[in-house]
């Protein structure tokens, strides 16, 4: 009889379960074969299972050892079954008796050579699909169990070495469980608070706007005049991401390999800059592993594209279908995989190559030829996704010297939770959780307008040659103006305002 445990792959972002089989015998000494479409990281678990095996005081078979990961058409990737593997050899070769009863319980974990375990990624997601599955408990490196346990009701054990899962099993020591813990969620990287940006109003509100409803936002103004400064600040006006999208969010960085959060759960709001050299495989995602890229990483949280000009133009034209659906589809030869993307875009640029077009200050040195070429980088389909359009002039030297602190971000941010709080109760029955994500179905339901307002919007609809895209986002936009100031109409006012973040850009052109 062959042995047969439970592991699990990551597949995207979820896993799917395997059945790791090992057999011995038939064939000549020292042969060992691992089967099942396994990666590089998955044929190299036989030196590390050999040697992890030999140096927890167990004996590796001297006969031939075939591993099967089932089912075969499945791809696998990296180093977390070298735990499931050797528990099987362990188990075929007589060290875990027959009488104990495996099959309700799930091995993943790297082995370095000694025998000690090495976390992996993607150990919430295994968490998850083992609890799906029916298993009642999850074995892993002791580094990855607080993560695992934010799955809840699977019992997860922290292991740190080969022996001691061994003696556990055989129920010669016992090792305690990962207790679970409520996590505190928070948000607020207090040194780029927004009081300390002198005046620019205009930009405040429209971010207020920006973080209720979230929705995508564009500032162009000369060097100095503080977008960046700006950008860096938005994080901490919006609302605390809830345990189910930090649950979302930390699936994500835990399979990227990028999870550094002592308890396992990404608490805050993703802030994601990539620089302007960044690939499309680096923005998107991709790979031979398909791995989430920065807008993935960015999920529920900012993507703030500095210089985006400075953007290569298939980079930017990558990003269409996210911006539009939240999702970004990686096509591999194993099929299609999809990565969550629902960000709030925040880009910033020059008005023109010296920057200066514009300014009342200074004279733009730029030919008229120059400037329409470095607005054609950015194409018209990825504008027209951009929902806020801004100016941002330079701040007159009064304005920086005054004294007066500015509103602090804790009192706008009060704000855009309460209008948060609205859109809630208005998708408590959707899969939106924020305006902007609004299907146009729904912002039909939703953004009902008096005859007044809807006169506003034919007159606008045909003055600035508005694309459908651009009405159902300026109705999704007046609804967050509407939101945050708690009313349930959309006045004309509301609407003009949302109107005037889109119509004034001199860069739809
Ligand atoms: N409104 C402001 N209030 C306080 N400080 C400001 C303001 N605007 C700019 N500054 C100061 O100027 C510095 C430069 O601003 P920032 O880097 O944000 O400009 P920018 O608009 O991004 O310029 P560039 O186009 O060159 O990238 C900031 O670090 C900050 O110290
Ligand atoms: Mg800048």
């Amino acid at each position: 009889m062959f042995s047969k445990i439970f592991s699990a792959a990551v597949v995207g972002l979820d896993a799917e379960m395997v059945e790791v089989e090992a057999d011995t015998g038939g064939g000549e000494h020292g042969f060992f074969t691992v089967v099942g479409l396994p990666d590089k990281a998955v044929t190299e678990a036989r030196e590390r299972v050999r040697s992890a095996i030999k140096n927890s005081s167990f004996d590796f078979p001297r006969v031939k050892v075939t591993v099967n990961l089932a089912p075969a058409y499945l791809p696998k990737h990296g180093p977390a079954f070298d735990l499931p593997i050797a528990v099987s050899i362990l188990r075929k070769n007589g060290y875990l008796d027959e009488k104990i009863n495996l099959n309700d319980f799930v091995f993943t974990g790297e082995l370095a050579l000694n025998g000690d375990l090495r976390p992996i990624t993607g150990a919430l997601s295994i968490a998850l699909c083992a609890q799906q599955a029916g298993k009642t408990c999850l074995f892993l490196p002791e580094e990855n169990a607080a993560e695992a346990k934010l799955a809840r009701e699977i019992k997860v054990i922290p292991l740190k070495n080969l022996l001691q899962l061994i003696l556990h099993l055989r129920g010669e020591i016992a090792i305690p469980e990962q207790p679970y813990r409520d996590p505190e969620l928070y948000n607020i990287p207090i040194e780029f608070d927004m009081q300390h940006v002198k005046g620019q109003e205009h930009i405040k509100r429209a971010m207020e706007i920006a973080a209720a409803g979230g929705h995508n936002l564009l500032m162009f103004g000369p060097p100095g005049s503080g977008k960046t400064m700006l950008a860096k600040t938005f994080p901490s006006i919006l609302p605390d991401l809830s345990f189910a999208e930090a649950l979302e969010v930390t699936k994500i960085y835990s399979v990227s390999g990028k999870l550094r959060e002592k308890n396992g759960l990404v608490k805050s709001r993703p802030f994601r800059a990539p620089h302007h050299t960044a690939s499309s495989a680096a923005l998107v995602g991709g790979g031979a592993v398909p791995t989430p890229g920065e807008i993935s990483l960015a999920h529920r949280g900012v993507l703030f594209l500095d210089e985006f000009a400075e953007f290569p133009r298939p980079v930017l034209e990558a990003m269409r279908q996210p911006l539009e659906d939240g999702v970004i589809t990686v096509s591999r030869a194993a099929g299609h995989l999809e990565f969550p993307a629902k960000f709030i875009l925040i880009a910033s640029m020059n008005p023109c190559p010296c920057g200066y077009y514009g300014d009342r200050g200074r004279n733009c040195s730029c030919s008229a030829i120059q400037i329409q070429n470095y607005r054609k980088k950015i194409s018209g389909p990825i504008l027209d996704r951009i929902d806020m359009h801004l100016e941002v002039p330079r701040v007159e030297f009064k304005k920086l010297a005054e004294e007066i602190p500015a509103e602090n971000s804790a009192a706008i941010r009060e704000r855009v939770t309460k209008a948060r709080a609205i859109q809630a109760e208005r998708f408590k029955n959707d899969k939106f959780i924020a305006n902007a994500e609004m299907s146009s179905e729904k912002v039909r339901q939703c953004c009902a307008l008096n005859d007044e307002a809807k006169k506003l919007i034919a007159a606008a609809v045909s003055s600035l040659n508005l694309s459908a895209r651009a009405y159902f986002r300026i109705l999704k936009l007046a609804r967050t103006i509407a939101d945050l100031e708690e009313k349930r109409e959309i006045s004309p006012t509301h609407l003009a305002e949302a109107l005037q973040y889109r119509e004034k850009s001199s860069l739809d052109k």
